[in-house]
């Protein structure tokens, strides 16, 4: 990272930590302890702002947080894994590019497998077919785990059933909801993305290789970011009606996906598919499948035991593979 950049952030991190503290800040004061201008702080406040900071100013007494925030915290996350009888290596960052990314960087020996990174703004979240994960700070759950796939590049479509069952166990086990699951890689709930896993991938095709499992989960989205979302969404609080505590999510998810990779390790998905197929979204359903230019009319017919879609055309059932297909109800 170039050194403004180094700088910059440092900055921000030391504004961060100040201003959840709900204390008034003074600008000038501010900017005499990091070493910058008042106007060097003030356009700071504003980048906060933008990253979905509720910041306000009052003259003569400085910046305060409109309303207090409750961060993400390693050691409250890595203890409540601890009582799970989960243990993982958990790193919490307030400002990363992507937790995905993070990870990847760290290949091939700087992650061990269970490795979890979660950051409370992304500012280049990624989605799948290259789309951006717009990432508010303080407000979702952005998180990522490293893994080493044993089976190799083969078994990676049974990740994303893994990763879909945990977050709906997570959910399940703490608020008694069932959330609904659509191919291969979105959560849904009332028939609205809720939650979109993205996998990354290293090594070569048929020797083990390493992967991150990348989960983006709305909590609370901000008004200001709503806006920029470019597909419909649900967020978790609104859709139960409840105060959401992010930290035992992020444990009970982490939690969850451990468990449940470990089976997955031992004998891949076959265990999985009847409950991936009761809360399928399209189950049964007639959709279409879109690859690329081609439209396939077919009958949702549930997951195959490597994860592909099994699509029903003309009588026939048949397993569709590969990542970046659409499917949609009806067309
Ligand atoms: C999708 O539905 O398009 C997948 C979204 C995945 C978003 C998560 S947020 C944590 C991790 N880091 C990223 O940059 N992306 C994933």
């Amino acid at each position: 990272m170039p050194i403004q950049e180094v700088k910059m952030k440092a900055i921000r991190e030391q504004l961060i930590k100040r201003l959840v503290k709900g204390e008034f800040l003074s600008g000038q004061a501010l900017g005499e302890e990091l070493g910058v201008s008042r106007a060097a702080i003030s356009k700071h406040i504003s980048a906060l702002q933008e990253i979905g900071f509720d910041i306000f100013s009052v003259t003569g007494k400085g910046y305060r947080l409109a309303n207090p925030i409750e961060l993400l915290d390693e050691s409250r996350i890595t203890q409540l894994l601890i009582e799970q009888k989960t243990p993982a290596k958990v790193e919490v960052h307030n400002l990363i590019d992507s937790t995905n990314s993070y990870l990847m960087r760290r290949l091939p020996n700087q992650n061990i497998p269970g490795q979890v990174c979660i950051a409370e703004h992304q500012s280049a979240g990624r989605g799948r077919r290259g789309r951006q994960w717009i990432s508010p700070f303080g407000s979702h759950i952005y998180l990522s785990m490293y893994w080493h796939l044993e089976q190799g590049m083969s078994a990676a479509m049974g990740l994303s059933v893994v990763a879909a069952l945990a977050v709906s166990d997570a959910i399940k086990s703490l608020y008694s909801v069932d959330v609904e699951l659509k191919w291969p890689n979105d959560i849904y709930f009332n028939g609205v993305k809720l939650a979109g896993i993205l996998i990354d991938l290293e090594g070569q095709a048929m020797e083990p290789c390493h992967c991150v499992i990348g989960i983006g989960l709305n909590i609370k989205m901000p008004e200001k970011s709503a806006a920029l979302v470019d597909q419909p969404w649900i967020d978790l609080s609104t859709a139960l009606g409840v105060d959401i505590d992010r930290n035992v999510l992020a444990a009970s998810i982490i939690s969850a996906l451990l468990t449940r990779l470990k089976v997955h390790s031992e004998t891949g998905i076959n265990t999985m598919v009847a409950q991936w197929q009761s809360q399928d979204f399209y189950y049964n359903k007639p959709v279409s499948l879109i690859t690329g230019e081609k439209v396939t009319r077919g009958i949702c017919r549930g997951i195959n035991a490597q994860g592909a879609l099994m699509l029903e055309v003309n009588g026939q059932v048949s397993p569709v593979y590969g990542g970046e297909v659409s499917l949609r109800v009806g067309i």
